[in-house]
C-alpha cells in the first residue's frame, strides 16, 4: 500500500491534538511526535481495566502481565529482534543508556578505550563520556562540515583497545544517516561491541536489528507516535551476564536484568498501540510485514516532503541549510536544519511560534555538533522535522515565514 497526501489527511483524523489545534504546523516531531487515538486510549485501558502490579495471583495482574509480554513481543517485531526476551523498557533512551554504561563500564579495565562521535546527541555521548572517571580512554569519530562522520577517521580510531562503539542511526540535529554496517564491520575486526542510538532513526525507517548485527540497541517510544517509554534491544545473551544495577530480589535473567522498579504499564501498552497503529498502514499476511511496508511507505511520503523543503529553503536569500544533501541520493532522515543570517534560530523560532508553526530551535541536546560546526555561539539551528502527519500546506506557510525573516 502506498503512503500519499491521501493517506496522510486521513491520518491527521487520528491525532486528537491535529484536530483540536487545525492551525498548528507541528514540525517537531524529532522533538516529540503527536499520539493518536488509539494510543490515547490504550493507556487509559490500562488504568480502566488492569491498573494492578504484575506477578499476582489475580485476574487483572494476570492481565497486565499479558500486555507486558505483548508489548515486549510487538516492539521486537517492530525492531526485527529475536524475540520478546531481546527488549527491555526503561524511562527514557538516556536513563537505559547510562545504566547500560554503568555496567559496561564495570567490566572494562583502566585504558580500554570507548569510542563515540561528534554527531550524536548528548544520550548516546554523555553516558560513555562518564567512564573516564573509571580511567576508560573515549575517543570521538569527526564530523565533516558536510554533517557527516568521517570514515576514515571511524576506521582509524577502531584499533584492538577499542571496547565499545556507540554510534546514532541518524543525527536528530542534521538528519544524517550513519553508516552502521561500517561500524559493524570496522568493530567485528576487532571484537568491539556496537551500541546503536536509534531514536532519531526508528519514526523514519523500518528497522532491523539482526540486519544490523548490534549488541544493543536503543530507541524512545515518544519519537514514533508513543508515550515517553525508553526500549532497549539487547542480541541475546548480550545482556545476561552484565552486572546491572538491581536489587537482589529483583529477576536477573534479560530482558529483566536492567529494568529497576515497577514500569509504566500503561505507556508502554501505548507503545505497543503506536507500533500497531504504524502497521495499520501497510499491508502483508504478518505484522512484521504490515510494520516494514507502512514505514517503507510512510518513509518515501516524509522524504519527498523533507526533500522539497529542502530545495525550497536553501534557494531563499540569506539562508544556509546544514546537513547531507539530498542530491547524493544517500539515506536521509526527513529532518532539515537551517541558519538565517538576519535571525538568531531562537528568534526565528518565536516569530514562527506567534504563527502557530511549531519548529525547534538550539542545539537539542545534540550540542557537540552544532559546537563543532561553530553555530553554538550564534545560537544554533532553527530545525524542521517532518512526521507522517505533515503536508506540503504545511511547509509552504513555514517558507512564507521564513522569508519574512530575511
Ligand atoms: C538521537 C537521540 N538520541 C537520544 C535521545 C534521548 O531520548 P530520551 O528523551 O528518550 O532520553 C534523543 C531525544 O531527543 C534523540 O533525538
Amino acid at each position: 500500500m502506498a503512503y500519499t497526501l491521501e493517506h496522510c489527511l486521513r491520518s491527521r483524523q487520528d491525532f486528537p491534538a491535529l484536530v483540536k489545534n487545525p492551525g498548528l504546523a507541528f514540525l517537531d516531531g524529532p522533538g516529540g511526535s503527536q499520539v493518536p487515538r488509539c494510543v490515547v486510549e490504550a493507556i487509559a485501558d490500562v488504568y480502566a481495566s488492569c491498573n494492578v502490579n504484575t506477578h499476582g495471583n489475580f485476574a487483572p495482574s494476570r492481565e497486565v502481565d499479558r500486555r507486558m509480554e505483548n508489548a515486549r513481543s510487538v516492539v521486537a517485531t517492530f525492531l526485527g529482534a529475536e524475540s520478546g526476551s531481546c527488549i527491555s523498557f526503561g524511562q527514557s533512551m538516556t536513563t537505559l543508556s547510562f545504566n547500560l554504561s554503568a555496567a559496561i563500564g564495570r567490566t572494562l579495565d583502566k585504558g580500554d578505550e570507548v569510542l563515540v562521535t561528534q554527531l550524536d546527541h548528548e544520550g548516546n555521548r554523555g553516558p560513555w563520556l562518564g567512564l573516564q572517571e573509571r580511567g576508560i580512554v573515549v575517543r570521538e569519530v569527526r564530523l565533516m562540515e558536510s554533517g557527516e562522520l568521517d570514515p576514515a577517521d571511524m576506521a582509524a580510531k577502531i584499533t584492538s583497545r577499542t571496547k565499545l562503539f556507540a554510534i546514532g542511526a541518524s543525527a536528530n540535529s542534521l538528519g544524517t544517516v550513519n553508516d552502521i554496517a561500517l561500524a559493524r564491520r570496522l568493530t567485528r575486526q576487532v571484537g568491539a561491541l556496537l551500541v546503536v542510538d536509534a531514536v532519531h532513526y526508528a519514526p523514519h525507517f523500518p528497522l532491523d536489528v539482526q540486519a544490523l548485527g548490534c549488541d544493543f540497541l536503543l530507541c524512545s517510544g515518544y519519537k514514533f507516535y508513543g508515550p515517553h517509554v525508553g526500549v532497549l534491544y539487547s542480541r541475546p545473551g548480550a545482556l545476561d551476564r552484565l552486572p546491572t544495577d538491581r536489587l537482589s530480589v529483583q529477576d536477573p535473567a534479560a530482558p529483566y536484568r536492567i529494568e529497576t522498579g515497577t514500569l509504566n504499564h500503561a505507556a508502554i501498552d501505548g507503545v505497543r498501540a503506536a507500533i500497531d497503529f504504524i502497521a495499520g498502514w501497510g499491508s502483508g499476511s504478518t505484522l512484521r510485514e504490515r510494520i516494514v511496508d507502512a514505514m517503507t511507505h510512510i518513509s518515501g511520503y516524509e522524504h519527498d516532503l523533507a526533500r522539497y523543503y529542502y530545495d525550497a529553503v536553501r534557494g531563499i536569500p540569506g539562508v544556509r541549510v546544514w546537513g547531507p544533501d539530498f542530491a547524493t541520493g544517500r539515506a536521509r532522515a526527513p529532518t532539515v536544519s537551517i541558519t538565517l543570517e538576519k535571525a538568531t534560530a531562537g528568534h526565528a523560532a518565536i516569530a514562527l511560534g506567534e504563527q502557530g508553526i511549531c519548529v525547534w530551535d538550539g542545539d537539542f541536546y545534540a550540542a557537540r555538533p552544532v559546537q563543532v560546526l561553530g553555530l553554538a555561539e550564534r545560537g544554533g539551528l532553527l530545525r524542521t522535522g517532518i512526521s507522517m502527519y505533515n503536508t506540503r500546506d504545511e511547509l509552504n506557510r513555514l517558507l512564507a515565514g521564513i522569508e519574512r525573516l530575511t
